[in-house]
């Protein structure tokens, strides 16, 4: 079975590869011969997640999937969310964002957030999603090299070390990303 995954980010690709059984074949964007970019356009991740899917769909008639995540913060009434990536401009390094986030709970005592993840899949007769959720807190300061975007003020509950401080594998363990994937792989595995 050949499913596509609508994203051009090749760790995730490599990634859900490693986590599906090895009877699926995930192709890669590049694979299908899709250039550009994939629209997202909606104020929610099941509604991005959705339209990334579909639109591979529609152009290729591949089952297709794909993911949108955001980091929703308690006290700032689930922001950044949809907006994570640019949070601080279209065009900003997720230092940008992370100094921003800071600045926005400068002085706030609630810091609970949470990260989560939509995974969307599009045949010609399902549409499902898969949703993935690690809870935390944002903490005072960056902690940690290790990761990407929010991970080192972002620590998981019941943890003592950011994600940016922790392995790749273990993050995965528990990580929205992980949580939504492996759910997706169980369905399909089942099919
Ligand atoms: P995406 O939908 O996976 O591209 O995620 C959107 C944005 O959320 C990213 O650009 C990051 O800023 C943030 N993000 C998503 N997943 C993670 C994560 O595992 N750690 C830290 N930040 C993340």
């Amino acid at each position: 079975m050949q499913i596509v995954f609508a994203t051009n980010n090749l760790n995730k690709l490599k990634e859900i590869q490693q986590i599906l059984p090895s009877s699926i074949r995930v192709l890669s964007l590049k694979d299908i011969g899709f250039e550009g970019e994939i629209p997202e356009d909606y104020e929610t991740l099941e509604e991005n997640a959705f339209q990334k899917a579909q639109y591979i769909f529609d152009r290729f008639q591949i089952p297709c999937f794909a993911d949108d995540t955001g980091l929703e913060v308690e006290v700032l009434n689930g922001a950044p969310g949809v907006y994570s990536a640019r949070y601080a401009g279209e065009e900003c390094l997720a230092e940008n964002n992370i100094q921003k986030l800071l600045l926005a709970l400068q002085g706030k005592l609630n810091r609970n957030a949470a990260f989560r993840t939509v995974v969307a899949f599009v045949t010609e007769t399902e549409k499902y999603s898969f949703e993935g959720k690690v809870g935390g807190q944002i903490l005072l300061q960056k902690q940690g090299e290790k990761g990407f975007g929010y991970d080192p003020i972002f620590q998981p509950e019941g943890y003592k070390l950011s994600f940016a401080e922790m392995l790749s594998s273990d993050k995965n363990d528990i990580s929205h990303r992980g949580k939504a994937v492996r759910k997706f792989a169980n369905y399909i595995s089942s099919l």
